[in-house]
């Protein structure tokens, strides 16, 4: 139960709290008996004064032993025991009549008969009760002629003190009981979070990373919580692709991999002579080979664009030459499969600041979408310009086909790596493409803008910032 943060919050909590208790109880109980104190010492210092003076001013002309009685029966009503005391050191008046003819030792009428005020605190040297006294000298004309000494009992008064000190311990105790329950209750607060963060994440550990640590609050361990389930949605997102990009390179490995596999064995039951079915094997092997190696060279470019170290290496080129050379090298595709490409650009160069290995293969890319997505008897068209974006200007080559388009729920998402469209179950492909051509064209400082309507075709826009 206590350990680690419970044990130093709890502990820290009683160990301020205690010590501010005994400091506060400490000087409360000093302050309160040096008050009683001073208090009973003034009484008697007051009354010791007024029967001093009045021995002085009265009764001074004639001797100590016959006034003894005056004095005592004036002053009888007083609440404390007065004794007069003679220069020998005897007792010669008692107002409670238990000392008479004593002599006592007690340092304070020492003090009176030298002739000085004396005080004394202590026990009553036969009964053992708590006193405190005040001896003051008795003056005649001649001089000093003994001493009066006023004697209070201290046992009622120390009882009260010690109920007073009882009730402050127990309050103090009450106290420091109090806030260690509260601060138990307030460790916990912060505990308990502690402890569900733990088990959240012991079980992401172990591989469970549907898990998720769920707060509510806004406070550092809430945010740790989020963090933590942020942490975990990343994986599970890294997870998902992992799993997504080694079902979909798999399956595109295979169309390539068996056609060779089929046409090998094929040619090798194939006799020398049969000229036409060695020429087509061949041709489909040539053929496969390079979409395996177009397939292995698109996942390196990915992996390579992802990489921190990628930089993008802008020379000045003329982008239309660029484009014109893109179509040269997809016209014949286009042929094969009839479709009409078609290129609308002015013939005069036009400079940009553009890695132009990088723009060609987004050019191809998406040309190789247009392609693929858009039946014979099909268009496609390229045709460049200027726009504006937020008063900045940009070059733009728009690619147009009259293919089957893309649904509208997918437009978002056919940017992301590895996603396929549901119109491209029948076609190659892995899903990089659009994933590299956006960020190609990001990295440029540029937009790759996609519009779409099923049935009617697909509009895909470079922006390319002509400030750069
Ligand atoms: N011009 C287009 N017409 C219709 N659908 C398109 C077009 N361009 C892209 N798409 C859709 O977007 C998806 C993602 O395109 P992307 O180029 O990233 O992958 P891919 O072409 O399927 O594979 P890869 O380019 O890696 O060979 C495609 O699978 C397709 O569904
Ligand atoms: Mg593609």
């Amino acid at each position: 139960m206590f350990h680690g943060i419970r044990k130093r919050l709890v502990g820290t909590y009683l160990f301020i709290i205690i010590l501010t208790v005994v400091l506060i109880e400490a000087i409360m109980i000093g302050t309160i008996h040096h008050y009683y104190m001073t208090s009973i010492h003034s009484t008697l210092k007051n009354q010791a004064e007024v029967v001093s003076n009045f021995y002085t001013s009265y009764l001074s002309n004639t001797d100590i032993k016959s006034n003894t009685g005056k004095l005592l029966d004036n002053f009888s009503n007083l609440p404390v025991q007065i004794q007069i005391i003679n220069l020998k050191g005897e007792v010669i008046g008692d107002s409670l009549h238990t000392t008479f003819g004593e002599n006592l030792k007690y340092s304070d009428i020492k003090d009176a008969l030298a002739g000085n005020r004396g005080d004394f605190i202590g026990k009553d040297a036969v009964t053992g009760e708590s006193l405190m006294a005040y001896s003051i000298p008795l003056r005649s004309r001649e001089g000093i002629v003994g001493a009066a000494r006023f004697t209070t009992s201290l046992e009622l008064t120390n009882k009260t003190l010690r109920n007073i000190y009882l009730y402050l311990i127990l309050a103090g105790v009450g106290i420091i009981l109090l806030i260690f329950l509260i601060s138990l209750y307030l460790s916990n607060t912060i505990i308990n979070p502690i402890k569900k963060i733990t088990r959240v994440s012991e079980d992401m550990s172990k591989g469970n990373l549907s898990v998720r640590a769920d707060m509510g609050t806004n406070d550092e361990i809430g945010l740790l919580a989020r963090t933590l389930n942020h942490m975990a949605d990343e994986i599970q997102k890294t997870e998902t692709l992992k799993n997504e990009f080694i079902s979909s390179i798999s399956h595109e490995l295979r169309t390539p991999l068996t056609s060779i596999k089929g046409w090998t064995m094929t040619l090798a039951d194939t006799k020398p002579e049969e000229h036409e079915i060695i020429r087509r094997g061949v041709y489909i092997i040539n053929l496969e080979t390079d979409r395996l190696t177009e397939m292995v060279e698109e996942l390196l470019d990915f992996s390579r664009i992802q990489g921190a170290q990628f930089r993008i290496q802008k020379e000045e080129a003329d982008i239309h030459k660029l484009i014109s050379e893109v179509y040269e090298q997809m016209k014949q595709r286009a042929l094969r499969q009839g479709i009409k490409l078609e290129i609308d650009i002015v013939e005069k160069p036009r400079y940009l600041q553009i890695d132009t290995k990088r723009i060609k293969q987004v050019l191809i890319n998406l040309l190789d979408n247009s392609l693929k997505f858009t039946a014979a008897g099909g268009n496609i068209k390229l045709s460049t310009g200027t726009c504006f974006i937020k008063e900045e200007e940009f070059f733009y080559i728009n690619i147009l086909d009259t293919g089957c388009g893309i649904s509208p729920d997918e437009l978002n998402l056919i940017k992301g790596r590895f996603y396929r469209g549901k119109n491209a179950s029948n076609m190659s492909g892995i899903g990089l493409g659009l994933s590299i051509s956006s960020g190609l064209v990001k990295s440029h400082g540029g937009i790759l803008d996609i519009q779409s309507e099923t049935g009617k075709g697909t509009s895909v826009t470079v922006k390319l910032p002509l400030k750069s």
